[in-house]
């Protein structure tokens, strides 16, 4: 046992030392298959001793916790705003007033980049990371300390004794945001309109282990620590970095005016090619004496300034407006436009949404609007120049027909979108093939967009369950432009391979209102074929955890359609599996969205079992109810034994838990 215990103490120090080379110092000293090697060989060792695994190993960089909501936390000081400059002459008028206190104009400023984040505060007290906080008002913020333990660049112990606390950001990398708003848009979910918005949303998430997916990240650039040793801005965030924590590397320290000023033009242009977003830029006076002596207002420190960046808005022709439908039949209205290059990419078309808000915004084709890219990344535009030319253009009204199918479209009263209610319309087929074969669904690897179309517009898809009777098109097929018979093979291949996905898969692919990837999981799981789906009530659906009113709706009205039902009889016969064939748990070993009650005497407290659970995603209740899925038992059990019997909730052992979990038993 002592050298198990030794065993594992080296590899936690190899990997932590690893992670801060990789996560904090952007510096590896190994590749990424040595560190995958140790961490294994360490999930490995902590699966069979579970007693051994502690906060800060780094095995435990993975979530878990379901918080119901977050507790407050009163900041020990509070944590201030930065008052804002938009302009050179700002920053000189600024200056003037520090000048007042420093007696000269020449003050040493210390220049760091302003993350488009949010602000946190991490407490830690004899090294452990105690408590995370968000900034709030400023007085009181909310303890998010659960969410923050997974973040990779922040380590829940530090090499200090007594009580730190250290401030800074906690934002998203501009190319995670891309992969989350990707997936979203995947799944029909409302994408997040900057990597802000999708911090803030991921940190306040309820669920760690989404936290722990979604690769947050962090900067920090204030230390607040009881000696007051450090005596400059510039010590403080060596300080911070020897510490372990994650310091910005483009901050530089600015001994004169000009130092400043070639500060601010370098990274005005230098912005589009970090790999974060920064709204602008902090200048601090370096030297800590000066900070008391300047002193403060109610909300900002008088030593500090924001100089903001202007918004990146040009000016462009709309050159028209044109609607398209989705899988739903709902009507976008989109941009054209004449292409015009903006932080860096050219853009060419922006959506409008709906005609409400071109309405709103009297948008008119032809006419010259100022567009900006929202978060620097989605183009928006966001008003119309009103001259003499805009006067004589005509007005601009919406589509009262389905610009594919030519169908009236509808609106329902109080929404704004305007829909294509005709279930044979085209461009609805079209769409609700495409989702089907894509990638998150049956994953027909060689159906995509293009392929498909030609499919369609010759008449040999017009349904999905025609996608698996293509074998018998083969002569028509070879006849289109640059479809071989080795392309052909492959795509017949990727469509038999297709029949055996996992009934979630289908059910997603379906493109049943409400369902996205997740919920099709859950519901999988939880029925395991589509016939008992089939048969399941609005009052049972309702019943199951991540399961709303809207879906279980959506999901009753579906399976009520008679053509619907001879949709799946049709797939069924064509061989198409529509049974769970993942693991019970889950297709990632997970137990998302699982709920566990624990009863009886066990060989590990119920806390090591409760942890384990969680570790992986799922909740520990306290009490029995139709909404449990697994009743943990020891030895014991009493009662709660024959209330699992009566409501039919699955008994487990440990050992069961421990097949379930494979490796991830940790
Ligand atoms: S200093 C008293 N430094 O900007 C010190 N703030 O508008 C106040 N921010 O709430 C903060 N990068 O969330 C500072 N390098 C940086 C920053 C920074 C981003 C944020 C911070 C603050 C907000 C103020």
């Amino acid at each position: 046992m002592k050298e198990v215990i030794s065993q594992i103490k080296a590899m936690k120090e190899k990997l932590n030392k690893w992670a801060k080379e990789y996560y904090v110092l952007d510096s590896p000293s190994v590749d990424d298959t040595e560190y995958d090697f140790v961490m294994n060989e360490l999930k490995e060792l902590e699966r069979q001793y579970p007693e051994l695994i502690t906060e800060d190993s780094p095995t435990q960089k993975v979530g878990g916790t379901i918080s119901e909501k977050f507790s407050k936390y009163k900041h020990e000081k509070p944590m201030l705003s930065l008052g804002d400059i938009f302009s050179w002459e700002e920053f000189l008028y600024f200056n003037k007033q520090v000048s007042k206190v420093t007696g000269t104009e020449d003050n040493e400023y210390f220049a760091e980049l302003k993350i488009d984040g949010l602000s946190i505060s991490l407490n830690y007290n004899n090294g452990k990371l105690v408590t995370a906080a968000t900034r709030g008002d400023g007085v009181i913020g909310e303890n998010v300390t659960t969410n923050v333990k997974t973040i990779k660049s922040i380590p829940n112990t530090i090499d200090f004794k007594g009580k730190v606390e250290v401030r800074g950001e906690i934002f998203l990398p501009k190319k995670e945001f891309k992969k989350i708003n990707d997936q979203k848009m995947l799944d029909g979910e409302q994408l997040f309109a900057n990597p802000r918005n999708a911090a803030a949303g991921t940190l306040r998430q309820l669920d760690s282990s989404i936290v722990a997916k979604r690769n947050l990240d962090s900067y920090l650039y204030y230390l607040i620590e009881d000696e007051k040793v450090i005596k400059s801005q510039e010590d403080s965030l060596k300080e911070i970095s020897r510490l372990g924590l994650k310091i910005n590397n483009e901050s530089r320290l600015c001994k004169t005016l000009e130092d400043v000023k070639k500060y601010i033009d370098e990274y005005t242009i230098k912005r589009e090619f970090l790999d974060y977003e920064i709204d602008g830029i902090v200048f601090k006076i370096n030297d800590f004496d000066l900070h008391e002596k300047i002193g403060y207002t109610a909300k900002t420190p008088k030593w500090a300034i924001a100089y903001k960046f202007p918004a990146e808005v040009k000016e462009t022709k709309l050159l028209d407006i044109f609607p398209t439908v989705g899988r739903t039949g709902k009507i976008t209205y989109n941009a054209k436009l004449e292409p015009i290059k903006i932080a860096g990419t050219v853009v060419s078309a922006a959506t409008l949404n709906n005609a409400e808000m071109i309405k709103a915004k009297e948008l008119k084709i032809g006419a010259t609007v100022k567009v900006k890219k929202a978060g620097d990344i989605i183009p928006e535009v966001i008003s119309v120049i009103k001259n003499e030319e805009y006067d004589k253009l005509p007005v601009w009204s919406k589509n009262e027909n389905c610009p594919n199918c030519e169908s009236l479209l509808e609106k329902n009263d109080g929404e704004v979108d305007q829909f294509c209610v005709n279930f044979s319309c085209p461009a609805q087929i079209l769409r609700s093939i495409e989702h089907f074969a894509s990638k998150p669904a049956m994953d027909i690897v060689g159906m995509g967009g293009r392929t498909i179309e030609k499919l369609f517009e010759e008449n040999i898809i017009n349904t999905i369950t025609d996608i698996y009777k293509l074998k018998d098109k083969k002569d028509q097929i070879l006849t289109f432009d640059k479809f071989g018979q080795k392309t052909f093979d492959n795509l017949i291949e990727s469509i038999e391979n297709s029949k055996t996905r996992s009934l979630e898969k289908v059910l997603f692919g379906l493109g049943i209102r409400h369902i996205g990837s997740k919920a099709a999981n859950i519901l999988a799981k939880k029925f395991d074929d589509i016939y008992n789906l089939f048969s399941a009530s609005y009052d049972e659906l309702i019943l199951i955890d991540g399961v709303g009113e809207k879906l279980s709706q959506s999901l009753v009205d579906w399976f009520e359609i008679e053509e619907n039902k001879n949709l799946i009889n049709e797939l069924d016969d064509l061989g198409i599996n529509l049974k769970y064939t993942g693991n019970k748990t889950s297709t990632d070993g997970s137990l998302f969205g699982l709920n566990f009650v624990i009863t009886g005497t066990l060989n590990l407290s119920r806390d090591d079992y409760a942890k384990i659970i969680e570790n992986n995603g799922g909740n520990v209740i306290s009490s029995l109810s139709k909404k449990t899925n697994y009743l943990l038992v020891g030895e014991n059990p009493g009662s709660k034994l024959d209330k699992a019997n009566k409501l039919g909730v699955k008994i487990i052992s440990t050992n069961e838990l421990k097949e379930m979990l494979g490796e991830k038993y940790v």
